[in-house]
Protein backbone atom coordinates (compact mmCIF):
# COMPACT_ATOMS: atom_id res chain seq x y z
CA UNK A 1 0.00 0.00 0.00
CA UNK A 2 2.40 2.69 0.93
CA UNK A 3 4.79 2.02 -2.49
CA UNK A 4 1.64 2.93 -4.50
CA UNK A 5 1.29 6.63 -5.44
CA UNK A 6 -0.50 8.72 -2.64
CA UNK A 7 -3.69 9.61 -4.06
CA UNK A 8 -4.21 13.78 -4.05
CA UNK A 9 -6.74 14.56 -1.22
CA UNK A 10 -8.39 18.29 -1.13
CA UNK A 11 -10.14 19.35 2.22
CA UNK A 12 -12.48 22.25 2.29
CA UNK A 13 -13.77 23.06 5.13
CA UNK A 14 -16.95 25.65 5.18
CA UNK A 15 -19.52 26.37 7.64
CA UNK A 16 -17.81 23.94 10.22
CA UNK A 17 -17.05 23.90 13.82
CA UNK A 18 -13.66 21.85 12.94
CA UNK A 19 -15.26 18.84 14.89
CA UNK A 20 -15.08 16.64 12.05
CA UNK A 21 -11.37 17.42 11.84
CA UNK A 22 -11.01 16.75 15.20
CA UNK A 23 -12.66 13.40 15.03
CA UNK A 24 -10.07 13.06 12.14
CA UNK A 25 -7.58 13.11 14.68
CA UNK A 26 -8.72 10.25 16.78
CA UNK A 27 -8.58 7.71 14.57
CA UNK A 28 -6.33 4.68 15.02
CA UNK A 29 -6.12 2.41 12.43
CA UNK A 30 -4.40 3.99 10.23
CA UNK A 31 -4.27 6.64 12.82
CA UNK A 32 -4.01 10.35 11.22
CA UNK A 33 -0.17 10.62 11.10
CA UNK A 34 0.14 7.57 9.12
CA UNK A 35 -2.92 8.55 6.89
CA UNK A 36 -1.43 11.84 5.60
CA UNK A 37 2.28 11.15 5.68
CA UNK A 38 2.08 7.49 4.04
CA UNK A 39 -1.64 6.62 2.39
CA UNK A 40 -2.53 10.08 0.34
CA UNK A 41 -1.26 13.63 -0.45
CA UNK A 42 -3.62 15.78 1.89
CA UNK A 43 -2.84 18.69 -0.87
CA UNK A 44 -5.10 21.25 1.24
CA UNK A 45 -7.09 21.64 4.50
CA UNK A 46 -6.78 24.80 6.32
CA UNK A 47 -6.58 23.03 10.22
CA UNK A 48 -3.62 20.76 9.11
CA UNK A 49 -1.73 21.98 6.19
CA UNK A 50 1.68 24.74 7.25
CA UNK A 51 1.15 26.60 4.21
CA UNK A 52 -1.48 29.47 4.93
CA UNK A 53 -2.92 32.66 2.40
CA UNK A 54 -1.48 32.56 -1.19
CA UNK A 55 0.46 29.68 -0.43
CA UNK A 56 -2.05 27.35 0.56
CA UNK A 57 -4.29 28.52 -2.58
CA UNK A 58 -1.63 27.98 -4.81
CA UNK A 59 -1.15 24.70 -3.46
CA UNK A 60 -4.85 23.27 -4.36
CA UNK A 61 -5.18 24.78 -7.63
CA UNK A 62 -1.63 22.71 -8.28
CA UNK A 63 -3.11 19.53 -6.54
CA UNK A 64 -5.97 19.97 -9.21
CA UNK A 65 -3.99 20.72 -12.12
CA UNK A 66 -1.47 18.09 -11.38
CA UNK A 67 -4.14 15.41 -10.62
CA UNK A 68 -6.83 15.97 -12.94
CA UNK A 69 -9.39 13.14 -12.92
CA UNK A 70 -8.44 11.67 -10.68
CA UNK A 71 -7.96 13.19 -7.14
CA UNK A 72 -10.41 13.66 -4.40
CA UNK A 73 -12.54 16.60 -2.66
CA UNK A 74 -13.54 16.15 0.64
CA UNK A 75 -15.92 18.39 2.22
CA UNK A 76 -16.86 19.33 5.69
CA UNK A 77 -19.53 21.85 6.73
CA UNK A 78 -22.65 22.92 4.66
CA UNK A 79 -22.56 25.98 2.21
CA UNK A 80 -24.58 28.85 1.46
CA UNK A 81 -26.66 27.96 -1.18
CA UNK A 82 -25.98 29.51 -5.13
CA UNK A 83 -28.86 32.55 -4.17
CA UNK A 84 -27.36 33.14 -0.55
CA UNK A 85 -24.74 36.37 0.01
CA UNK A 86 -21.80 34.73 -1.15
CA UNK A 87 -20.56 36.87 1.70
CA UNK A 88 -21.72 34.51 4.60
CA UNK A 89 -18.64 32.41 4.33
CA UNK A 90 -15.85 32.94 2.55
CA UNK A 91 -11.95 32.01 2.19
CA UNK A 92 -8.96 33.77 0.77
CA UNK A 93 -12.11 35.76 -0.73
CA UNK A 94 -13.83 33.60 -2.70
CA UNK A 95 -17.77 32.10 -1.65
CA UNK A 96 -17.53 28.61 -0.37
CA UNK A 97 -20.26 28.05 -3.71
CA UNK A 98 -17.31 29.26 -6.19
CA UNK A 99 -14.89 27.04 -4.37
CA UNK A 100 -16.63 24.03 -4.32
CA UNK A 101 -18.08 24.17 -7.67
CA UNK A 102 -14.44 25.17 -9.05
CA UNK A 103 -12.34 22.33 -7.00
CA UNK A 104 -14.32 19.87 -7.57
CA UNK A 105 -14.65 20.08 -11.68
CA UNK A 106 -11.32 17.90 -11.93
CA UNK A 107 -12.04 15.72 -9.08
CA UNK A 108 -12.70 11.96 -9.08
CA UNK A 109 -15.47 11.98 -6.50
CA UNK A 110 -16.67 14.01 -3.62
CA UNK A 111 -16.90 12.77 -0.04
CA UNK A 112 -19.20 14.87 2.83
CA UNK A 113 -17.83 14.40 5.95
CA UNK A 114 -20.12 14.93 8.67
CA UNK A 115 -23.57 15.90 8.87
CA UNK A 116 -23.18 19.49 7.88
CA UNK A 117 -21.30 18.63 4.94
CA UNK A 118 -24.00 15.68 3.85
CA UNK A 119 -27.41 16.54 5.21
CA UNK A 120 -26.69 20.38 5.86
CA UNK A 121 -26.13 20.15 9.85
CA UNK A 122 -26.46 22.39 12.16
CA UNK A 123 -25.73 25.76 9.51
CA UNK A 124 -29.12 24.77 7.89
CA UNK A 125 -31.11 24.30 11.61
CA UNK A 126 -34.23 26.36 11.53
CA UNK A 127 -34.17 29.53 10.63
CA UNK A 128 -31.04 28.36 8.56
CA UNK A 129 -29.97 32.02 8.36
CA UNK A 130 -26.95 31.78 5.98
CA UNK A 131 -29.57 29.59 3.23
CA UNK A 132 -26.82 27.06 4.06
CA UNK A 133 -27.59 23.36 2.09
CA UNK A 134 -25.67 20.37 1.55
CA UNK A 135 -22.83 19.29 -0.69
CA UNK A 136 -25.65 16.64 -2.56
CA UNK A 137 -27.65 19.97 -3.53
CA UNK A 138 -24.60 21.35 -5.35
CA UNK A 139 -22.85 17.99 -6.66
CA UNK A 140 -24.94 16.58 -9.40
CA UNK A 141 -22.26 15.30 -11.65
CA UNK A 142 -19.56 13.87 -9.57
CA UNK A 143 -20.12 10.57 -6.84
CA UNK A 144 -21.27 11.84 -3.74
CA UNK A 145 -20.36 10.00 -0.57
CA UNK A 146 -21.77 10.91 2.84
CA UNK A 147 -19.96 10.24 5.83
CA UNK A 148 -22.48 11.53 8.25
CA UNK A 149 -22.39 11.82 12.17
CA UNK A 150 -21.74 15.15 14.07
CA UNK A 151 -18.68 14.33 13.83
CA UNK A 152 -18.58 11.09 12.11
CA UNK A 153 -16.73 7.97 13.64
CA UNK A 154 -13.13 8.79 12.05
CA UNK A 155 -12.35 5.49 10.91
CA UNK A 156 -15.44 5.52 8.81
CA UNK A 157 -13.85 8.02 6.71
CA UNK A 158 -10.23 6.74 6.76
CA UNK A 159 -12.10 3.19 5.76
CA UNK A 160 -13.43 4.80 2.52
CA UNK A 161 -10.09 6.78 1.70
CA UNK A 162 -8.53 3.29 2.42
CA UNK A 163 -11.21 1.61 -0.18
CA UNK A 164 -10.64 4.23 -2.68
CA UNK A 165 -6.84 3.94 -2.28
CA UNK A 166 -6.44 0.29 -2.47
CA UNK A 167 -8.95 -0.79 -5.29
CA UNK A 168 -9.92 2.60 -6.90
CA UNK A 169 -13.56 2.12 -6.06
CA UNK A 170 -16.00 3.84 -4.05
CA UNK A 171 -18.34 2.35 -1.26
CA UNK A 172 -22.12 0.50 -2.31
CA UNK A 173 -24.02 3.30 -0.69
CA UNK A 174 -27.63 3.29 1.32
CA UNK A 175 -30.40 5.60 0.66
CA UNK A 176 -28.98 8.84 1.76
CA UNK A 177 -25.38 8.34 0.15
CA UNK A 178 -23.45 6.75 3.15
CA UNK A 179 -21.05 3.21 2.47
CA UNK A 180 -23.38 0.76 3.55
CA UNK A 181 -20.47 -1.23 5.28
CA UNK A 182 -20.75 1.27 8.24
CA UNK A 183 -24.37 2.74 7.89
CA UNK A 184 -26.05 -0.75 7.09
CA UNK A 185 -27.29 -1.10 10.53
CA UNK A 186 -29.30 0.81 13.27
CA UNK A 187 -27.31 1.61 16.48
CA UNK A 188 -29.95 -0.62 18.15
CA UNK A 189 -28.88 -3.63 16.40
CA UNK A 190 -25.83 -3.47 17.72
CA UNK A 191 -26.63 -2.08 21.11
CA UNK A 192 -24.47 -3.86 23.89
CA UNK A 193 -27.74 -2.14 25.89
CA UNK A 194 -30.24 -4.59 23.64
CA UNK A 195 -30.69 -7.39 25.75
CA UNK A 196 -31.96 -4.96 28.74
CA UNK A 197 -34.87 -3.64 25.95
CA UNK A 198 -35.70 -6.95 25.14
CA UNK A 199 -36.43 -7.40 29.04
CA UNK A 200 -37.79 -4.38 29.43
CA UNK A 201 -35.38 -2.67 31.44
CA UNK A 202 -35.31 0.86 31.72
CA UNK A 203 -33.47 3.77 32.84
CA UNK A 204 -36.14 5.98 33.80
CA UNK A 205 -34.07 9.24 34.84
CA UNK A 206 -29.99 9.83 34.22
CA UNK A 207 -28.95 9.08 37.66
CA UNK A 208 -31.51 6.24 38.72
CA UNK A 209 -30.79 2.43 39.52
CA UNK A 210 -31.71 1.48 36.22
CA UNK A 211 -29.08 3.75 34.51
CA UNK A 212 -26.69 2.94 37.01
CA UNK A 213 -27.29 -0.57 36.55
CA UNK A 214 -26.56 0.11 32.41
CA UNK A 215 -30.29 -0.26 31.29
CA UNK A 216 -31.79 0.44 28.41
CA UNK A 217 -31.74 4.47 27.48
CA UNK A 218 -34.85 4.38 25.44
CA UNK A 219 -37.15 6.50 27.94
CA UNK A 220 -34.08 9.31 27.59
CA UNK A 221 -35.32 10.07 24.21
CA UNK A 222 -32.41 7.27 22.51
CA UNK A 223 -33.00 7.67 19.13
CA UNK A 224 -30.61 4.44 18.77
CA UNK A 225 -33.48 2.26 16.65
CA UNK A 226 -34.03 5.09 13.82
CA UNK A 227 -30.28 5.75 13.59
CA UNK A 228 -27.86 3.79 11.56
CA UNK A 229 -23.83 4.52 11.93
CA UNK A 230 -21.51 2.32 13.50
CA UNK A 231 -20.44 4.10 16.88
CA UNK A 232 -21.76 0.89 18.63
CA UNK A 233 -19.05 -1.22 17.09
CA UNK A 234 -16.49 0.83 16.21
CA UNK A 235 -16.37 3.20 19.26
CA UNK A 236 -14.84 6.44 19.53
CA UNK A 237 -11.32 6.89 20.86
CA UNK A 238 -9.04 3.70 19.64
CA UNK A 239 -12.06 2.05 20.68
CA UNK A 240 -12.47 3.66 24.09
CA UNK A 241 -16.17 4.14 24.35
CA UNK A 242 -19.23 5.57 22.63
CA UNK A 243 -21.98 8.22 23.61
CA UNK A 244 -24.36 5.54 24.56
CA UNK A 245 -21.40 3.23 26.77
CA UNK A 246 -20.56 6.82 28.41
CA UNK A 247 -24.48 6.91 29.57
CA UNK A 248 -26.23 9.28 26.79
CA UNK A 249 -28.63 8.13 24.77
CA UNK A 250 -28.13 8.57 20.74
CA UNK A 251 -29.75 11.74 19.34
CA UNK A 252 -29.63 9.93 15.49
CA UNK A 253 -26.47 12.54 14.80
CA UNK A 254 -25.94 10.46 11.86
CA UNK A 255 -29.47 10.89 10.47
CA UNK A 256 -30.73 13.98 8.27
CA UNK A 257 -32.89 16.97 9.58
CA UNK A 258 -31.15 15.63 13.15
CA UNK A 259 -30.73 19.13 14.66
CA UNK A 260 -34.73 20.19 14.06
CA UNK A 261 -36.37 16.75 14.47
CA UNK A 262 -35.83 16.31 17.78
CA UNK A 263 -33.24 14.47 18.56
CA UNK A 264 -31.84 16.19 21.91
CA UNK A 265 -32.79 15.01 24.91
CA UNK A 266 -36.65 14.79 26.05
CA UNK A 267 -37.76 11.94 28.59
CA UNK A 268 -40.92 10.05 27.08
FE1 LIG B 1 -19.15 20.26 13.61
FE2 LIG B 1 -20.93 18.30 13.67
FE3 LIG B 1 -20.88 19.92 11.60
FE4 LIG B 1 -18.84 18.20 11.95
S1 LIG B 1 -20.98 17.67 11.50
S2 LIG B 1 -18.67 20.39 11.40
S3 LIG B 1 -18.74 18.11 14.19
S4 LIG B 1 -21.39 20.54 13.74
FE1 LIG C 1 -31.47 0.70 21.62
FE2 LIG C 1 -30.72 3.02 22.69
FE3 LIG C 1 -31.61 1.08 24.24
FE4 LIG C 1 -29.23 0.86 23.06
S1 LIG C 1 -29.80 2.35 24.63
S2 LIG C 1 -30.80 -0.72 23.21
S3 LIG C 1 -29.67 1.88 21.11
S4 LIG C 1 -32.80 2.17 22.65
FE1 LIG D 1 -24.25 10.11 16.91
FE2 LIG D 1 -25.82 8.33 18.04
FE3 LIG D 1 -23.39 7.67 17.37
S1 LIG D 1 -25.65 10.50 18.57
S2 LIG D 1 -22.25 9.54 17.70
S3 LIG D 1 -25.04 8.25 15.96
S4 LIG D 1 -24.47 7.01 19.16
Amino acid sequence: LEQARRPSVIWLSFQECTGCTESLTRSSSPTVENLIFDVISLDYHHTLQAAAGDAAEHAREQAMHANAGDYLVVVDGSLPGPNANPGYSTIAGISNYEMLMETIEGAAAVVAVGSCAAFGGLPMADPNPTGAVAVQDLVKDKPVINVSGCPPVPMVLTGVLAQFLTFGTLPELDQYGRPLAFFGQSIHDRCYRRPFYDKGLFAETFDDEGAKAGWCLYRLGCKGPMTYNACATMKWNSGASWPVEAGYPCLGCSEPNFWDAGGFYKAL
